[in-house]
């Protein structure tokens, strides 16, 4: 079945495809998992900053004198919504080695249900892009109070990037915040009883830490 949703963008590169399979596997090691979620990341970071504008400088080559792009304005600001967003955090700034960076805490209350502030701690974010990292946008309850508060801070823009994503996740997070656009390796099938994203790859902190 083919779906489509609006204001997403699914990075199908074959790459991005055969790592994605690798960690959703069972089996895979903490380390592989670490790894291949970091390798990602960088081919994530890619598509998520292709429309960065460019400002030319007159530059020298050992050859001859050119203009030459440069990325314009403020560093971009990574905001890592703790604690898994930091294994996607870790690998784009492979990339972006520059990028300012703040973290969000977010505890889930368990009577309501609801997402509480414990940690934030963020960079000036006026004028700047901003790309919230988190592996899973499952509820999407996290994603809309972590884009509520970053806007709150007047970033020029804002994209999501999460590595696995449910439709019940990106229909909660466009409800609240329809101008973001999230990108994403893969639109899974459903969530399950426990909001877990199914066939998914289990907790996304866990795996990642070795916590389980
Ligand atoms: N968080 C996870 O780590 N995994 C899921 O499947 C959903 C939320």
């Amino acid at each position: 079945m083919s779906r489509s949703f609006e204001n997403v963008v699914v990075v199908d590169h074959p790459l991005v495809q055969h790592k994605l399979s690798l960690m959703r596997k069972k089996d895979t090691s903490t380390s592989s998992f670490r790894r291949l979620l970091e390798e990602i990341s960088m081919l994530l970071c890619y598509e998520v900053t292709r429309d960065l504008p460019l400002v030319h400088e007159r530059i020298e080559t050992p050859v001859a004198p050119m203009d030459a792009p440069f990325l314009e304005g403020k560093k971009v600001v990574i905001v890592s919504i703790l604690r898994a967003g930091n294994g996607i955090l870790d690998g784009m700034l492979h990339i972006l080695p520059s990028a300012r960076v703040g973290h969000i805490g977010l505890y889930r209350d368990p009577e309501t249900k609801q997402p509480v502030e414990y940690f934030f701690k963020v960079p000036d974010m006026e004028g700047r892009d901003a790309l919230i990292v988190d592996p899973m946008l499952a509820t999407g309850h996290s994603a809309v109070k972590a884009v509520s508060m970053i806007k709150a801070k007047n970033p020029k823009s804002i994209k999501l990037v999460c590595l696995l994503t449910a439709p019940e996740g990106i229909a909660e997070l466009h409800k609240h915040h329809p101008d973001v656009r999230i990108f994403t390796a893969s639109v899974d099938s459903h969530l399950n009883e426990h909001a877990y994203i199914g066939p998914g790859l289990g907790d996304a902190g866990d795996r990642l830490f070795g916590t389980k």
